[in-house]
């Protein structure tokens, strides 16, 4: 099992830079299936679920692998006759296998998913990703555990409504238009940067996408030939600028972070200003500030939501920040029913927290001498465990983090990344003695 250990009470200083969004690489590995030429992905973070997707494309008779300069890009190079099943341990172990629905009925006629993985949230189906491919013509097939698509000549441009603005599904139904016979017109579209990132790479291997980052998107499809190449550089991952933000806020003092547009993440820095933070946003970047001696304000009501509201990822990190908060907070997930699962861990840590539904209530602090004490919590999943290290930096004493492995899913190393600001964290050696 894997520990990251932090020992609160140290402010932070200093600047950090977020890596490539693992929400946008993870689609992108995905649409390079689509691509009859070599392509590149600039600058690709080392975490857990881009190796899944590498293996996965490997698996699937896909040719993609590290390149560049210490292996810091993904180079792919069109395959050889694909596979159209995806194995179970690789579909199970991350969310992102879905994105492969799409690009593997394209190129091979029959796509066989197992179920996808990925963080425990609460109840992730599927339904409005092959809606709209049945839409477009596919022949869909459930058995318990694996979806099985088929399409007889190429799927066929549709106009379609999604019941709710669903990431994975604007990602997935966009790459198939990309190559379907006709026009598709997608009502209803999540409208996240990553969505427009996974547009602008495909429309640079030739397809023609407009709208994206819109709830309209249209999309002029190949009729079945598939696009060119390109290299391309991956958006920065808000949700890790949403971190490293949140750490300042929590555990006092000024962290830049550079290249990362703050509007990605706007409800989240406007939640920051609400709580007595002072950010100073710049066009490429922004710095959260706050006055160690000078507590937090509570009283928050938020509400997680599709893009531009407040990231449903960004959830746990808003209630680490306000564990410390003067006064009660209330933080409503609109989108996943299982998303606070780590107040077990911010109560476990002295926090007065307790969930209703969907709904996590943070009674924040009294007074000066209520901080949070240490202890060992466990990583409930990525964005969660990702919330009890920041809980932890402003624990009066040391957190032991376990399960941690959820933290790499999505960021390369947390814990180098809080210690390279002034943070005493780190992740514990393997086999290293966790209570020592
Ligand atoms: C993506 O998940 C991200 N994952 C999630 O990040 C993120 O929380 C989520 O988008 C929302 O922004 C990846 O990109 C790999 P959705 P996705 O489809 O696509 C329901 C992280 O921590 N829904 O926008 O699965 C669904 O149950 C992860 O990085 C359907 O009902 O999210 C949820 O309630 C966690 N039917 C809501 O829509 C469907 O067919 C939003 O889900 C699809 C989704």
């Amino acid at each position: 099992m894997e520990y990251i250990r932090v020992t609160g009470g140290r402010t932070l200083c200093g600047t950090v830079r977020p890596a490539a969004a693992k929400n946008s690489v993870l689609p992108l590995l995905a649409a390079t299936l689509l691509c009859g030429e070599p392509c590149t992905l600039r600058d690709v973070p080392r975490l857990k679920d881009v190796e899944t997707s590498l293996a996965l494309l490997a698996a699937v008779g896909a040719d993609a692998v590290r390149g560049g300069p210490g292996g810091r890009h993904i180079v792919t190079r069109p395959g050889r006759a694909l596979c159209g099943t995806v194995p179970a341990e690789l579909a199970g172990a991350m969310r992102g296998s879905v994105f492969y629905l799409a690009p593997l009925l394209i190129r091979t006629g029959c796509a066989v998913l197992p179920l996808p993985g990925g963080c425990r949230l609460g109840p992730r189906p599927i339904d409005i990703h092959l809606a709209g491919l049945a839409a477009m013509g596919a022949r869909i097939e459930m058995s318990g555990s694996a979806v099985t698509l088929r399409r007889r000549g190429s799927l066929q441009g549709t106009e379609f409504t999604l019941r709710l603005p669903s990431v994975g599904a604007t990602l997935t139904l966009m790459m198939a238009a990309c190559c379907a016979a006709g026009t598709t017109t997608l009502h209803g579209a999540a409208r996240e940067p990553e969505i427009v990132d996974t547009a602008a790479f495909l429309n640079a291997a030739g397809a023609e996408i407009s709208g994206a980052g819109t709830a309209c998107i249209r999309i002029r499809g190949t009729g079945g030939a598939l696009l060119g190449g390109c290299e391309h550089s991956v958006l920065p991952d808000r949700i890790a600028a949403a971190t490293y933000a949140a750490a300042a806020a929590v555990a006092g003092g000024s962290v830049t972070v550079e290249g990362c547009p703050p509007d990605y993440l706007a409800a989240f820095l406007d939640f920051l200003d609400q709580t007595g933070c002072t950010v100073l946003r710049g066009k490429n970047g922004f710095s959260v500030t706050r006055c160690p001696s000078r507590p937090l304000r509570g009283g928050c009501d938020l509400v997680a939501a599709a893009y531009p509201g407040l990231a449903t990822d960004a959830a746990p990190l808003a209630a680490a920040v306000l564990l410390g908060a003067e006064g009660p907070s209330r933080i409503y997930d609109g989108l996943f029913q299982n998303r606070f699962a780590c107040a077990e861990g911010f109560a476990a840590l002295g926090a007065d927290v307790c969930t209703e539904g969907r709904t996590l209530a943070i009674a924040g602090r009294e007074a000066e001498n209520t901080p949070l004490h240490g202890g060992t919590v466990r990583a409930p999943d990525l964005r969660g465990g990702a919330a009890l290290v920041l809980a932890a930096l402003g624990a009066r004493g040391t957190v032991l983090v376990a399960d941690a492995g959820h933290i790499r899913r999505g960021y390369a190393d947390l814990p180098g990344d809080l210690a390279s600001i002034g943070a005493d964290c780190r992740t514990l050696c393997p086999g290293e003695n966790p209570g020592c």
